[in-house]
């Protein structure tokens, strides 16, 4: 299969031969050696590059990034950065005057990141570099740097315009329709949409996928689209895209979303793989089975619609038929009483040891409903169903939230690993309830500012 992209601004016609080969292994095979592999699974953002495409300009760590996916966009490395004659970009001037690099191992991905930034206006530094691991120069001077390059303009060479090229059906379906028939007479198919977790199962556990179809270019399953029933949010929306979108219609989803890996693993990652993968510790489900989201499911031509937590069946199992796909999750159109609490080691780019995520309401001073969900507690996410009915009809208080503490720890029997011990998980769970509740009556609890 030949695949057409811009390459640091030329075109380039790739040949492949294996369709799950990184973009970081193309290209330092090519002798693009600039873009480094740290920890090749999208941890470090050593391997960061700057892709276009009409979705815009994104950063992206090329270790999970397969060469399909690369056809008809415009990539450019750590060598296209400055300008062909060898100006420097902005970012690359301040980093020098700031001191921002000391081994130099880290620096490619970061100027990546801050120039891709850069492009799109951006000057949320911290967000941006979470995904980017320096070891020894320290954060300061290269946010001073950052900070020194935002205003200047985008350069002319910076400017990607993605060529317009034939891309390889078969591999590369273009609608949500191709994928549909194309699926349906391959049901053994591995389907790959940002390849954030398919991506670890080559690099990490070396297993070879024979057969695969890669979404990214079925646009129409990344709309997102309001509906009589609320927003229908396409399974290829990126998480990036969902966060930004969610901060006027569902704030609490969209805080969540920010502490979702990392720049470049939001921007890849889509909703559909997040709820698809069937991780007991994926972010998004909990949130979404919390404002009673549901999901459409497409097999073919026929489509059905189920609640999201009907979804997950059991560890890693969850209803779908051969050859159908998660095709869109449907959200109401505001959930004004959500709250999302997500436990890990580390504030950014960190998977969660418990995500607690509550949708409680009152009709008058009484609990009127109430959608309780988490992630980590058991082998799928899940409700709370016990401390769910030991809410309802009750004052919203302590004592209530104390009272219904024994249904909550009925509700689980979480696991113990290398995140947390299952006893723990039960002190955050119970918690998180006491959290809500304290918030919820305007008590400010933020621990992201500890004093002594
Ligand atoms: C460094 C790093 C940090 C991470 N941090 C987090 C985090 O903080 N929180 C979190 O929740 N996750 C995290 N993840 C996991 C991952 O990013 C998410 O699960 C992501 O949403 C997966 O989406 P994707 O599009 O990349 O899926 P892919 O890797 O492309 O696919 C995942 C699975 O879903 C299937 N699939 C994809 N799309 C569909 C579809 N439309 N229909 C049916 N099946 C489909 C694939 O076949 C595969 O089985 C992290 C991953 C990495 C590498
Ligand atoms: S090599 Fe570490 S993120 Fe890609
Ligand atoms: S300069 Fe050494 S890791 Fe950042």
């Amino acid at each position: 299969m030949d695949i057409s992209f811009l390459l640091n601004g030329e075109t380039r016609t790739a040949r492949i031969t294996d369709p799950t080969q990184s973009v970081l292994d193309w290209l330092r095979a090519q002798g693009l050696t600039g873009t480094k592999e740290g920890c090749n699974e999208g941890d470090c953002g050593a391997c960061t590059v700057i892709v276009t495409d009409a979705g815009g300009v994104r950063a992206l760590n090329a270790c999970l990034m397969m060469m399909p996916q690369l056809a008809g966009k415009a990539l450019r490395t750590i060598e296209g950065i400055a300008a062909p004659e060898g100006a420097l970009h902005p970012v690359q001037s301040a980093m020098i005057e700031h001191h921002g690099s000391q081994c130099g191992f880290c620096t490619p991905g970061i100027v990546a990141s801050l120039a891709a930034a850069h492009c799109n206006g951006r000057t949320d530094h911290d967000d941006i570099l979470a995904g980017n691991l320096c070891r020894c120069t320290g954060y300061a001077p290269i946010i001073r740097a950052a900070v020194a390059a935002q205003d200047a303009p985008v350069p002319d060479w910076m400017h990607d315009v993605p060529p317009a090229v034939d891309l390889p059906g078969a591999v590369l379906p273009q609608s949500a329709d191709d994928l549909a028939a194309w699926y349906m007479a391959n049901p053994d198919a591995t389907l790959i949409a940002g390849a954030t977790d398919v991506g670890l199962w080559v690099t990490k556990q070396l297993r070879s996928l024979p057969k695969v179809a890669f979404l990214g270019h079925c646009t129409d399953l990344q709309e997102i689209t309001e509906t009589e029933a609320g927003y229908r949010i396409g399974a290829g929306a990126s998480i990036a895209a969902l966060r930004t979108w969610a901060e006027g219609p569902h704030p609490a989803l969209a805080a969540l979303l920010r502490r979702f890996a990392s720049e470049q693993v939001r921007q890849a990652a889509t909703i559909g793989g997040n709820i698809a993968n069937g991780s007991p510790i994926g972010d998004a489900p909990p949130a979404l089975i919390a404002v009673g989201a549901t999901l459409t499911l497409r097999r073919g031509d026929t489509r059905r619609e189920i609640a999201l937590e009907d979804f997950f069946l059991d560890y890693r199992k969850q209803d779908r038929q051969p050859g159908e796909f998660v095709e869109a999750v449907t959200l109401p159109k505001s959930a004004p009483d959500l709250a999302c609490y997500k436990l890990s080691k580390r504030f950014d780019q960190d998977i969660s040891a418990v995500c607690g995520c509550f949708n409680v309401t009152k009709n008058g001073s009484k609990i009127e409903s109430a959608r309780v969900a988490f992630g980590g507690m058991a082998g799928i996410p899940k409700r709370a169903a016990g401390f769910e009915a030991a809410l309802l009809g009750q004052p919203f208080t302590e004592e209530t939230i104390l009272a219904a503490l024994p249904a909550l720890d009925a509700d689980f029997a979480p696991l113990s690993d290398m995140r947390a011990s299952a006893a723990y998980r039960r002190e955050a769970a119970r918690a998180m309830a006491l959290r809500y509740l304290r918030e919820a009556s305007g008590e400010a609890t933020s621990v992201l500012e500890v004093s002594a």
